[in-house]
């Protein structure tokens, strides 16, 4: 699968896209951060079983911790370093603001533009105490087989459900194109943030926030027999965003307080005055 070709105004230079997303050090490497993002995503693997997904669901997806509005959401995330990222420590609202105002620049959408600015406000269960590895990172399914080109594939063997026979085959527990709505994905902001919103954005919008992370299948390809029609067709949308998330992260950020106006009545337009986390 290639990955969109863009011209955005608002990212990065082409030649200089090459050094995001380096996972590829070496893995005796005394590089701070690459042992970092490996030791991110060795807990990640190890943990994020079938079980550890449904137990998640089960707490999370009753929405009964606390209300905030968005804006109270957007102002903790600041205090927030992902540690999965090998890109950038900018605090979490520079990088939602200049995802979204690169979205902006290109003439997308409102709610296209909407979507930037709020895709990663899931990550406020780091507020809840969840450990970063159940947040961020990248997502995959779980109940079947993983992909190969899931980014740091060894760790999988510390994974109980390799072993196991129910989760361990192509399928797993799914039927052929079943969708990836029947797919249940390892635990994180995404899937937490789509259900979140989940009346309040347009269909193109959802997946983008769902998939974000997934780039097994809107990067590398993988996982087409268990999507279906509706997938492939949101599939270019999901395509779309990621490169506002990835290579918008420039050193001369945009300024808040001079937007706040223009977020603020795009939020007003799309989502409730308070949201229930
Ligand atoms: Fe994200
Ligand atoms: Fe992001």
């Amino acid at each position: 699968m290639n990955r969109p070709t863009d011209t955005a105004a608002g990212l990065a230079e082409p030649s200089q896209r090459d050094s995001y997303r380096n996972y590829g050090g070496d893995p005796e490497s005394a590089d701070p951060t690459t042992a970092r993002v490996r030791e991110f995503y060795r807990h990640n693997h190890q943990h994020q079983t079938f079980d550890f997904v449904a137990a998640k669901k089960a707490q999370w997806l009753q929405f009964n911790r606390r209300e905030m509005s968005p804006w109270a959401a957007l102002d903790y995330l600041n205090t927030l370093v992902d540690e999965s990222d090998p890109d950038t420590l900018l605090p979490q609202i520079s990088h939602l603001l200049q995802t979204a105002e690169a979205i902006r620049a290109d003439g997308h959408p409102d709610w296209f533009v909407l979507t930037g600015f709020i895709h990663d406000l899931g990550k406020v269960l780091c507020l809840f105490g969840e450990p970063q590895w159940a947040v961020v990172g990248d997502t995959y399914p779980v109940g079947c087989r993983h992909s190969e080109r899931i980014v740091y594939p060894e760790f999988f063997v510390l994974n109980a459900d390799t072993r196991d026979s129910r989760y361990n085959t192509e399928y797993g527990i799914y039927e052929p194109h079943c969708g990836l709505g029947a797919v249940h994905m390892s635990w994180g902001h995404d899937e937490y943030l789509y259900h979140l919103l989940e009346a309040h954005l347009p269909e193109p919008a959802l997946y983008m926030i769902r998939y974000h992370s997934f780039y097994a299948w809107h990067r590398e390809g993988q996982y087409r027999h268990i999507t279906d029609a509706r997938d492939e067709a949101n599939l270019r949308w999901v395509q779309a965003f990621n490169p506002y998330d990835l290579y918008s992260k420039n050193p001369n950020p945009p300024v808040l307080a001079e937007l706040k106006p223009y977020y603020e009545d795009l939020m007003a337009k799309y989502l409730p005055a308070t949201l229930r986390f």
